[in-house]
């Protein structure tokens, strides 16, 4: 009970303070706002005619205490019992006809208290009589013109061109594309390949597949890449804490900027739907579990920045703009673009390379996903009913993968053992403060997402990789993405380079 009043609490101030945020205006109505409001204001101009006639037809007399009362609560009724059954919530989405039959059932129910409070059954019957039209047929008529819009927006959204994949090249993006390809979608990538081309070679000769190679803040290369596409999936981007930290500016360029060009060009261009690779280490440090209604509290200038592109990306988003915002749990595993400063990754490089895994802070909590199944995460997101995940966040991962950095690193002994004996070393880093363990109710209920490689998996499949030789030394400069934004930035300060950037296209 008080869990339930402490997530109820919690909703409520999240909805005040974005409720504030948007400003008191017809314009600034949320859609559930306008039908909570229509089907208030109906129930209640219902009941004072309802008042009216009964007082001057039925009763021939004024009307009394009761029946008064029994029409004010008519209205906060009505909604209430609206919102037990989900019309606002779960059912927003179900054909018309499904949610008249549970505005019916609302309609019965209030009607049914007014006639017990009042005594008075033929007012309760002349306001179901008045009231019952405007709210259950409007919902049908409504209902029918949705199914048009929906299966429109799904013709043209869904149907036309490839998708473009925005840092396609790297560790998550060549999974996205992987999974992309066999769910049948074409797919183009846009990538300043910051690290090498090769993580694209084993999808050079699919025909589906193509390749445009260059900066996203360049705007003739990103409007070359988003002609003709249907989809943005933007992975693009510096990653991780000290990547980011390097030069702030160009963190916050590349990050900042070049998202909000992508959007600009994107909406521009009739590219209608957008996915995000946000991170949950927006989330900080919490002690409770968190969710996507969750406090942010962002402790690195990566986890700020990924905020502030949220924000800019959900706000004042036409109807026909599909943005969904997906918040990666920290990943590991094998991938054509391999990482080795993921904990997972290090840990198992540290096991079979050196036979100690250094840990620090080891009982921070961290929600871990597989790469394969945040590629296929990716492609079922594209691949949803845009109505359904417009302007929603979802956090991607499975609980049953949250663990501690400790426990992660017992998990990678335990199998990197079979091969040789692993030691772990365990130290605290007072300067670490990240520590979250994270829900994925939603994307769970919504898109039926649930990861199908495990932990174990993961790590067995990483460690025969580094058996067959798979990767170089795990702390080869090229696995660096310090290293790798030292020489963006170079490229980002050179006066030759902006030149060419910023000139005007017609040169
Ligand atoms: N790996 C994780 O644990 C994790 C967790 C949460 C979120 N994310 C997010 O997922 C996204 C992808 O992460 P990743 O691990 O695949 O990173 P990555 O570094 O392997 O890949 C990024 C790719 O983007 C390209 N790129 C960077 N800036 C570009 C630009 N301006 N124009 C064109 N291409 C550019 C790089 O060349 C690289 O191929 C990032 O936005 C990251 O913040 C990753």
């Amino acid at each position: 009970m008080g869990g339930v009043a402490f997530i109820g609490m919690k909703w409520v101030r999240s909805y005040m303070a974005s409720r504030l945020r948007r400003g008191i205006s017809a314009r600034a109505l949320g859609p559930n706002e306008a039908r909570v409001l229509y089907d208030g204001t109906v129930a209640l101009c219902a009941a004072m005619l309802s008042l009216a006639l009964d007082a001057a037809f039925v009763r021939h007399a004024s009307p009394d205490g009761r029946l008064w009362c029994a029409m004010l609560v008519l209205a906060p009724i009505l909604v209430t019992a609206s919102l037990a059954l989900g019309i606002y919530g779960r059912l927003r989405f179900s054909p018309g006809r499904v949610k008249a039959l549970a505005l019916a059932l609302s309609v019965a129910i209030a009607a049914a208290l007014a006639a017990l409070i009042s005594n008075d059954v033929p007012f309760a019957l002349l306001w179901v009589a008045i009231a019952g039209g405007p709210i259950i047929v409007a919902r049908l008529l409504l209902g029918i013109a949705q199914t048009a819009r929906r299966t429109s927006l799904a013709v043209a959204v869904n149907d036309r061109g490839p998708v473009l994949v925005i840092g396609g090249a790297g560790y998550i993006g060549t999974h996205a594309v992987e999974q992309l390809l066999s769910a049948g979608h074409a797919v183009r990538v846009l990538d300043r390949l910051m690290y090498g081309r090769s993580s694209l070679s084993d999808f050079a000769a699919n025909p589906r597949f193509s390749f445009v190679e260059g900066d996203a803040a360049d705007i003739s290369r990103l409007t070359e890449a988003m002609r003709g596409a249907s989809a943005v999936v933007h992975l693009a981007g510096l990653v991780g804490d000290p990547a980011c930290a390097v030069d702030p500016e160009f963190t916050r360029h590349t990050n900042i900027f070049v998202t909000r060009m992508v959007r600009a060009i994107a909406q521009s261009m009739g590219v209608r739907r957008f996915i995000f690779s946000s991170s949950c280490s927006v989330y900080g440090v919490s002690d409770d579990p968190v969710d996507e209604l969750s406090r942010l509290t962002p402790v690195s200038l990566y986890a700020q920045t990924k905020i502030d592109s949220e924000g800019e990306l959900l706000s004042n988003t036409p109807d026909d703009f599909f943005i969904t915002i997906l918040r990666f749990a920290t990943v590991f595993g094998h991938s054509r673009r391999p990482r080795f400063d993921l904990v997972g990754n290090l840990f198992a490089a540290q096991a079979i390379e050196d036979g100690v895994i250094t840990v620090v802070g080891p009982d921070q909590w961290r929600p871990f996903i597989h790469v394969r199944d945040l590629g296929r995460a990716i492609a079922e997101t594209i691949d949803a009913d845009p109505l359904v995940v417009q302007s929603q966040i979802f956090n991607v991962g499975d609980e049953r993968l949250n663990t501690t950095i400790l426990g992660l690193a017992k998990a990678v002994q335990a199998v990197a053992q079979t091969y040789r004996p692993v030691e772990i070393t365990v130290t605290e880093d007072p300067a670490d403060k990240r520590n979250y363990a994270v829900s994925f109710d939603k994307i769970q209920r919504t898109l039926g997402f649930r990861a199908q490689t495990s932990l174990e998996d993961g790590i067995r499949e990483l460690i025969e990789k580094h058996r067959q030789g798979a990767y170089a030394h795990y702390r080869e400069e090229a696995y660096s993405n310090v290293a790798m934004t030292r020489h963006a930035l170079d490229r980002f300060h050179d006066p030759d380079e902006l030149s060419r950037i910023y000139a005007p296209l017609s040169r």
